[in-house]
């Protein structure tokens, strides 16, 4: 085993699944990784009906697996996330289905080859530096705000050509809270009633979207029709030749805001809560320094990634445990069965790899830090659908490969100058919403190294 025995933080479990309607209240209704039962990460299927909606927690990857790959046709987007996402990413490639879905995901592919990849990684490392450069021996920062900075700045240098407009710290205080009011205002959608602004969160989320929404609408008119030599250029230039002019405008600007928001937050998270799983371990962060000081005085940025063979299994254990995106949706267009369950149509399956990560069925020690679940034997003895950080089948996240590149500059740039360590007397609780996060941020003491 690489590590300490150590056991990460996660909410308290209940004995028993608790009734529907406490769900909508307190702490349940703020964090969605908290208030689950010990024995949703034993059985292999739940189903609840949540007022209106049938709602399926497929747990045997085999059933996931028929969800997301072999009888993925039968699978969209849920509506109602549809309905809630489209005032800030519209109809772009996240949020949409069938042949709309296909030909975008067509046009973006390829700037996310893992050829398009090497090509930006120099710039990973290089805003891991200038974001390091006021780091001071002995302080304490925290570490999630200095990593959504960095990937602010990154997918802003990267898609679209270092646009300040995209890298201010208001558009940062807008996603944050964007994101945040994404998790109330499920609740309201599946009460049956329209998102309207009812509490202070909410109020203040539907505000930084539009005000998200007008920035990127502006980046894009800027640029329309002629583009430029990016991926924002050439996402217009693709989308005028497939959809027409008209179409276009709005299509980009949804991809623009798709992009910008799906692009850094998650990998932001990715590379917090690996910075926290090292900084309590501090004999697997020296084993870990060493690696990528080796690496690094290779000087071939865009390689990096590929020779931190224990930076990445800790990564993919991090991920495991902490999953940016805790939980994403379907709803079912005709009959199926999962798990000897009867599916209808227009039942809602959640897919949720905070508890699939977890479970007692699929894992030895699931709570348990172990990097050496992430060795090529241990790996080929799993189910390729128990781990699902980016989802899978067609609908993966297409930025995977990008992000893995950027977590992994970034945490190498960091790791091989500086040292952290916990902040004294700060307690690390994680906060599930769109995203999954640790609450209050990360405060991390920075020890610079020789
Ligand atoms: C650690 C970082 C990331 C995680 C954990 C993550 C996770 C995910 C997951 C779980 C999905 C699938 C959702 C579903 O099936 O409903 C997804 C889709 C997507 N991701 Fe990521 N993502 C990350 C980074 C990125 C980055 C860096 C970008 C872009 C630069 C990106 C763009 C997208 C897009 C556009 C989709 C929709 C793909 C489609 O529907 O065809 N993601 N991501």
């Amino acid at each position: 085993m690489t590590g300490s025995a150590f056991i990460p933080p996660h909410p308290p479990r209940t004995a028993e699944a608790a009734p529907i309607w406490r769900g909508f209240f307190g702490e349940r209704a703020r964090n969605s990784v908290y208030g689950w039962s010990e024995k949703a990460f034993e059985i292999d299927h739940i189903r609840r009906q949540v007022f209106r909606f049938t709602v399926h927690i497929p747990l045997d990857p085999d059933a996931v697996q028929r969800v997301l790959q072999s009888n993925a046709a039968n699978y969209a987007k849920p509506d109602i996330v549809k309905k809630l996402i489209a005032p800030m990413i519209g109809r772009g490639l996240l949020s949409s289905d069938g042949e709309l879905w296909r030909k975008q995901r067509r046009i973006v592919a390829a700037s996310f080859t893992p050829g398009a990849v090497e090509t930006v990684a120099p710039i990973f490392g290089a805003a891991a530096d200038v974001q390091a450069a006021h780091w001071v021996d002995g302080d304490t920062g925290d570490m999630a705000a200095e990593a959504t900075a960095t990937t602010m700045t990154i997918i802003a240098d990267t898609l679209f050509s270092g646009d300040a407009r995209l890298k201010t710290p208001e558009a940062m205080r807008n996603i944050a809270a964007s994101l945040k009011a994404g998790g109330e205002v499920r609740v309201t959608a599946i009460l049956g009633l329209p998102p309207l602004p009812w509490n202070k969160t909410m109020r203040e989320g539907q505000r930084a979207q539009k005000a998200l929404r007008r920035t990127l609408a502006d980046v894009v008119r800027d640029r329309f029709p002629d583009g430029g030599d990016d991926f924002l250029g050439a996402l217009i230039r693709d989308l005028i030749d497939q959809f027409g002019r008209e179409e276009a405008l709005p299509l980009a600007v949804d991809n623009a805001a798709t992009f910008y928001l799906a692009g850094h937050e998650t990998t932001a998270n990715a590379v917090t809560w690996t910075l926290y799983t090292l900084s309590a371990q501090p004999d697997l962060q020296e084993q870990v320094a060493e690696e990528v000081r080796a690496a690094l005085a290779e000087d071939d940025a865009a390689t990096l990634a590929d020779r931190v063979p224990l930076l990445r299994r800790v990564l993919d254990e991090t991920l495991r445990l902490y999953p940016p995106v805790p939980r994403f949706d379907r709803q079912a267009i005709g009959e199926d069965e999962l798990s000897g369950t009867r599916v209808e149509p227009g039942d809602i399956i959640s897919i949720w790899p905070w508890v699939l990560h977890r479970h007692k069925a699929l894992w030895d020690d699931p709570d348990m830090f172990d990097a050496d679940r992430f060795l090529p034997e241990a790996k080929a003895e799993q189910h390729r659908f128990q781990y699902i950080p980016f989802g899978a089948g067609s609908r993966i996240c297409v930025g995977m490969r990008f992000s893995i590149v950027e977590a992994l500059t970034i945490l190498a740039h960091w790791l091989a100058a500086w040292r952290f360590a916990p902040a004294p007397g700060h307690t690390v609780r994680p906060v599930g919403t769109v995203t999954l996060k640790p609450e209050n941020g990360l405060p991390l003491v920075r020890h610079r190294r020789d």
